[in-house]
């Protein structure tokens, strides 16, 4: 029968019990580790640290304990629980979370994860009606469905902050949109192009940044619960019902996807790393723009730091950290990655390595997101600064293009160009400044190279996505209407 009851009090082997020394109390009923019932000993305290997890899944409190209100819905439909019993279990989870919200530690060392500690806690306070919380349920699909909760909400948060920092790109757009500045290929001089139009390249990749969460969010749209620990619940169960009460649009179509694959949870982390590439790149080029050799732009105060030791260094840091925090970001992909490749294909324990990745992801980036908004709103593109150092070679594109204009060919016109930057270059000059008879060749030229400026460059590229101030302007409706101002 002892095999059956699960341990006594004062009975002479030690229930397997989490934490140094064995819980008097816990070993009552709910607090020995609550899956004791089949053990001898206790778990080595090496294992121990190794095995428990509530230091970190302590965070999906909420997600756990809402989960569980609707399982104990779903418990009542299937005849597994009184209509009085729900109402018990109900209350006293919703005290359990209101206390756990306002900080009260109720765990234990004993505790083993919050799934245990919640149901501890739970079964403590009601009395052996919390027992029957667990039914038809395992740790399996529970971990599952609170992770995935988890990244659902998380996903949308992002998106806000996402938005957040596409409507200061917006606002600094519209400020410098018709500013110009020289546009890079290889960190080399190379067109033209309005400073509104660079910045808003950072919004349109933002926006797919968006579109990445939300995909990685209906990913993790079917609910576990029912599942069990890979067969599914023995007990007839509502799934619909408790999916609608936890928002997931979509039920598990197979109980071992549900609880072996972490897919959807690979798919944000593989977001969060994509969306901290683009922060670093954008990142890497204020670090650059800061500089005293470019001088372009100047990052708010609050967003850089001084030197220990030289007085005079203005470090743009902001953006330092944020482009360091791209390899964190691809790291935790990468974490979890490894961690799934070549499982066994149903849950194993090494799944309990998910939670922490998308943590320190879901942290790192609503972080990265606010700074870079923030320092966003504080740039100042220094303008005088900006024209001094636009090299008029970046003006040679449309010298070829006028003279395909002309009916030259382009490879052609493209030679007839490159010979005389070549010619100005030996002679110490910009091709612009040749002496007249070097602009013999090109029809008009005369008339055409007073023409030739940057603002005509840029005008001559109002294709759609182009940087010509007609394309800028639709671009900056465009985001106007997304961000609904
Ligand atoms: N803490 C575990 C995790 O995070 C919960 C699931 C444990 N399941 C089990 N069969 N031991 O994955």
């Amino acid at each position: 029968m002892k095999s059956m009851m699960g341990a006594k009090a004062g009975s002479k082997t030690p229930k397997r019990s989490p934490g140094k020394t064995p819980d008097k109390t816990s070993k009552k009923t709910p607090g020995a580790n609550l899956w004791a019932g089949r053990f001898q000993g206790s778990m080595a305290s090496s294992m121990e640290r190794l095995s428990i997890s509530l230091s970190f899944d302590r965070k999906l409190f909420r997600e756990d304990i809402e989960g569980s209100m609707a399982h104990a819905h779903g418990l009542k439909a299937a005849g597994v629980l009184t209509a009085a019993e729900l109402a018990t279990m109900l209350a006293g989870l919703k005290q359990v979370l209101s206390d756990l919200e306002a900080g009260r530690d109720l765990f234990k060392p004993s505790d083993e994860d919050i799934h245990m500690a919640v149901e501890r806690i739970l079964t403590e306070r009601i009395g052996d009606l919390g027992k029957k919380l667990h039914t038809g349920r395992s740790r399996n699909d529970q971990v599952a469905t609170d992770l995935k909760l988890y990244v659902r909400r998380q996903a949308e948060t992002l998106e806000a902050l996402v938005t957040g920092l596409q409507a200061a790109v917006y606002r600094k757009a519209l400020e410098y949109k018709s500013a110009l500045m020289p546009g890079y290929t290889h960190v080399q001089q190379a067109q033209p192009i309005y400073i509104g139009h660079y910045l808003l390249s950072f919004f349109w990749a933002l926006e797919r940044d968006k579109s990445r969460l939300r995909h990685a969010s209906v990913s993790a749209g079917q609910m576990p619960l029912g599942s069990g620990a890979l067969a599914g619940s023995a007990f007839p169960y509502k799934r619909e019902l408790v999916a609608a009460r936890l928002g997931f649009p979509e039920l598990s179509p197979n109980s071992i996807d549900a609880t072996a694959h972490r897919d959807w949870a690979l798919e944000f982390l593989g977001a969060g790393a994509i969306l901290g590439a683009l922060l670093s790149n954008y990142a890497e080029d204020f670090v650059l723009w800061s500089t005293q050799e470019f001088a372009y732009i100047e990052l708010g105060e609050a967003y850089t730091s001084g030197s220990s030791m030289m007085p005079q260094k203005k470090n743009p840091d902001s953006m330092e950290l944020i482009r360091g925090k791209s390899g964190r970001l691809l790291g935790n992909f990468t974490r979890l990655f490894t961690v799934m490749k070549g499982l066994p294909h149903a849950y194993d324990r090494d799944l309990q390595e998910d939670k922490e990745p998308v943590f320190d992801t879901v942290e790192t980036l609503g972080l990265c997101l606010t700074v870079m908004a923030e320092a966003v709103d504080s740039l100042k593109f220094r303008k005088d600064e900006i024209e001094r150092k636009m090299h008029p070679g970046m003006l040679a594109t449309d010298l070829a293009d006028y003279l395909v204009d002309k009916g030259v060919a382009f490879r052609d016109a493209h030679h007839i160009v490159g010979r005389m930057i070549g010619k100005a270059e030996a002679a110490g000059t910009s091709f612009l400044d040749l002496p007249e008879a070097e602009w013999a060749d090109i029809p008009d030229g005369k008339a055409f190279r007073k023409k030739l400026t940057f603002a005509y460059s840029a005008e001559r590229r109002n294709i759609q996505g182009g940087t010509g101030s007609a394309s800028v302007k639709a671009q900056l409706a465009k985001a106007k209407r997304i961000l609904g101002l």
